[in-house]
């Protein structure tokens, strides 16, 4: 379970995140939609502070940490907590496959390489890469990188999954393999915040839907809710054109 309490973010003096308050529920899957700039990225970020928020609390299920008074262990304690999957993928490109996987099992949690290479292979497989598993990352398309990205952020076993738009740096043509996956991670039962500009997709896996602008959110609901009848009409905007494919359907 995530809990974010009146999260700000300034860069310099450009204020990012306005006092963000968002709670997912343990096995839930929240889909943050918005327009480019409005903070997503930040957002995500800030729950592991990969960037540092200027102040408010997070908290992981029971590691409550407040932005001012943050040491190394509690930072070190929400980023094992959580697992995180990027725009781009990030893999060690002189690793194949398989150690991609399990490097962090053999080197954050200690985990003999045995056991490590059998945890990554179950993981592989479920992406559907077990027979790329001795292949290096460029010999991958980027949907399939993305896959071992999936697969890596899963080995550590975190207790919440944060994907900050996890397609959009692919070809058209390899998007639902990936998003597929995804889905697949979703219905598993894992706490899921996802950053997409995939509509239907958000609309298909995500128990509920955040909208947000300009460093704050404007309206959540369920995703019926948020694509059939939003209340903002700023959020009726930026969703029109899946509304209006729903209304011809
Ligand atoms: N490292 C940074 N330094 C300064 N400004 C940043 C940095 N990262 C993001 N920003 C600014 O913060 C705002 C929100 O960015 P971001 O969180 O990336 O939005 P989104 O992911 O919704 O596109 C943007 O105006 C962006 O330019
Ligand atoms: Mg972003």
């Amino acid at each position: 379970m995530i809990r974010i309490e009146q999260l700000h973010k300034y860069y310099g003096k450009q204020h990012v995140l306005k006092g963000i308050d968002l709670t997912v529920d343990k096995g839930e899957v929240v889909a943050i939609l918005g327009p480019s700039g409005s903070g997503k990225s930040t957002l995500l970020r800030s729950i592991n502070f990969l960037e540092q928020p200027t102040s408010g609390n997070i908290e992981i299920n029971g590691i409550r940490v407040s932005a001012g008074s943050a040491g190394k262990a509690d930072i070190h304690a929400l980023r094992t907590a959580t697992g995180m999957v990027f725009q781009q993928y990030h893999l060690f490109k002189n690793l194949r496959v398989l150690q991609n996987v399990m490097v962090g099992l053999t080197s954050v949690k200690k985990m003999d390489a045995g056991k490590a290479r059998a945890i990554s292979e179950v993981l592989l497989e479920k992406v559907g890469l077990k027979d790329r598993m001795n292949h290096f990352p460029s010999q991958l398309s980027g949907g399939q990188q993305q896959r071992v990205g999936i697969a890596r952020a899963l080995a550590l076993n975190p207790e919440v999954l944060l994907f900050d738009e996890p397609t959009s740096s692919l070809d058209p043509e390899l998007v639902d393999e990936v998003l597929s996956v995804i889905k697949t991670v979703a219905r598993e039962g894992n706490t899921m915040l996802i950053v997409t500009h995939e509509l239907g997709f958000a609309r298909e896996v995500a128990d509920r839907v955040v909208f947000m602008e300009n460093g704050a959110i404007v309206e959540e609901g369920t995703a019926e809710q948020m694509f059939t009848r939003p209340a903002a009409e700023r959020t009726r905007q930026f969703l029109g054109k899946a509304i209006k494919n729903e209304q011809v359907l």
